[in-house]
């Protein structure tokens, strides 16, 4: 185990804490995302967001549920503050509903119920020492805007920008942490979320996915640069969110460690590239394999579209932290002699194959394994790609339902352990939120999925919301780093 006390004088401004070493004003917090808690679909004049339209006219939904009631936190406000102040965290990750401020989808007309609802949330999370990072973008946009094309559609940057801007002046005297966008990989690259399923459609797999990255990657920096022009005496900081989950080749063969490589790349560098790089561009690796496969598919230019130089300039750099979304580990081999390349998609251009050692504990949900250092790897390579600039972990969580969910109990233990290893190390960690502070909708999976520290009961109309066992362990773990007793 990584040598406890010992080198307490090379972290004059840490406190070493038996195994564990955070630094003094480390943040603990707990996050969650607008359309997965709030409820109040259509009330108080909010309007339809992509995702309550997916939920309400498709069969995507496992449980064919929706978010018109949720965890009810648009009427619990209360409760949620009474949960977090139990937990003993010094921040809560919460998202913004654009259709709950701007209900048409653009800043002409702001919903002043929708105003009065983050400005009751912001004030008495700040009157219970609670600050808030506050997520501009957590996938629910206006439907209005999904029927303009979404995130396909490159006056989004203007849109974003104008609704950025309305919360910027309406919370940005109080609000000092924002990120721009939560896991962009997602709802650009799944396929475009709103949409009807793909079917195969070249436009939805092979070039929706870039148009998307394109265009928020643009929309992210014209957001930033309001901030810092527009609200400099706000003196805030603003990051992005990108999703990433570790991966290790499954061979020591060439052709798995270039693949690896090569899905980072696809996954997370095609968004931290161009804003925590000097070069403000995609990665050469991405450009040139996109560019390369659609001339062989017979497209006039590449499938990925590119910046111009004013782009880059005005890319670069817009960012003050990185979030990261951690949860698991995977293990990646080559796929490219499996797969036809004329068939063009984003998954066709990374030609890769992902699985998991069967060794590993699974959490309820496929996707999730608890493989605590993952997460250190994860952030040793973030530190080295991004030449050690702060970093926030915006989400990490585990899926089981129990409420002695001794599973997540492990999982936190171990993960918290790798987190304050890689500290140690040297990687630049400002802050730890755990996903979630509530059961609450997991988009396609609906209600059928926990990831709760706090169980909720969907079934009863008050939603009653109860401290699972990871709860009260997360709860001691943070007073005791507080404290000094670990
Ligand atoms: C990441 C997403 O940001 C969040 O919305 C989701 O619920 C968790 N992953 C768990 O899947």
């Amino acid at each position: 185990m990584w040598a406890k006390i010992i080198f307490v004088s090379i972290f004059g401004i840490s406190q070493v804490l038996g195994a564990y070493v955070f630094p003094k004003d480390f943040i603990f917090g707990a996050a969650t995302a607008s359309f997965q808690i709030e409820g109040a679909w259509n009330e108080s004049g909010k309007s339809e967001s992509c995702w309550d339209h997916i939920a309400h006219y498709t069969n995507e939904i496992d449980d064919h549920s929706n978010g018109d009631v949720a965890c009810d936190s648009y009427h619990k406000l209360d409760e949620d503050i009474k949960v977090l102040k139990e937990l003993g965290v010094d921040s809560y990750r919460f998202s913004i509903s654009w259709p709950r401020i701007l209900p048409e989808g653009f800043s002409n007309k702001v919903n002043p119920d929708g105003i009065r609802y983050y400005n009751e949330l912001i004030d008495k999370l700040l009157a219970n020492d609670i600050t808030p990072l506050v997520t501009i973008y957590h996938w629910d946009h206006p439907q209005s805007l999904q029927l303009l094309g979404g995130w396909t559609n490159p006056r989004m940057v203007e849109y974003f920008a104008d609704y950025a801007r309305v919360a910027f002046e309406h919370f940005g005297d109080r609000v000092k942490q924002w990120a721009t966008f939560n896991e962009p990989q997602q709802f650009c690259r799944e396929k475009i979320w709103g949409e009807a399923p793909s079917l195969g459609s070249v436009a939805l797999d092979a070039v929706a996915p870039y148009l998307c990255a394109h265009t928020l990657i643009r929309a992210h920096a014209k957001a930033y640069h309001i901030y810092k022009n527009e609200f400099a005496n706000q003196k805030g900081k603003l990051g992005i969110v990108l999703n990433l989950p570790w991966t290790e080749p499954l061979t020591n063969t060439t052709k798995d460690i270039v693949a690896t490589n090569r899905d980072l790349e696809f996954q997370f560098g095609i968004y931290a590239h161009p804003i925590f790089t000097k070069d403000g561009d995609f990665p050469k690796l991405v450009k040139e394999r996109v560019a390369n496969l659609s001339k062989l598919q017979s497209f006039k230019k590449s499938r990925l579209p590119e910046f111009t130089e004013e782009d880059v300039k005005e890319i670069r750099g817009t960012a003050d932290f990185l979030g990261i979304n951690h949860y698991s580990t995977s293990l990646t081999s080559d796929a490219s002699d499996e797969i036809d390349l004329f068939t063009p998609s984003i998954n066709n251009d990374r030609a890769v194959k992902s699985t998991i050692d069967p060794s590993w504990p699974a959490s309820e949900i496929f996707w999730l394994y608890d493989v605590p250092w993952g997460l250190y790897k994860a952030l040793m390579y973030v530190k080295n790609y991004t030449n050690n600039h702060p970093v926030y972990i915006t989400e990490n969580g585990f899926c089981e339902e129990a409420i002695d969910d001794q599973g997540r109990v492990h999982y936190y233990q171990g993960y918290l352990q790798s987190l304050s290893d890689a500290i140690s190390d040297g990687a630049n960690i400002v802050a730890y939120y755990a996903w979630s502070l509530l059961d609450n909708f997991e988009w396609h999976r609906g209600y059928t999925k926990r990831f709760g520290l706090y169980h909720v009961n969907f079934t009863d109309p008050s939603r009653p919301r109860t401290a699972r066992s990871s709860a009260k362990w997360l709860k001691n773990f943070i007073h005791d780093v507080k404290s000094n007793n670990l």
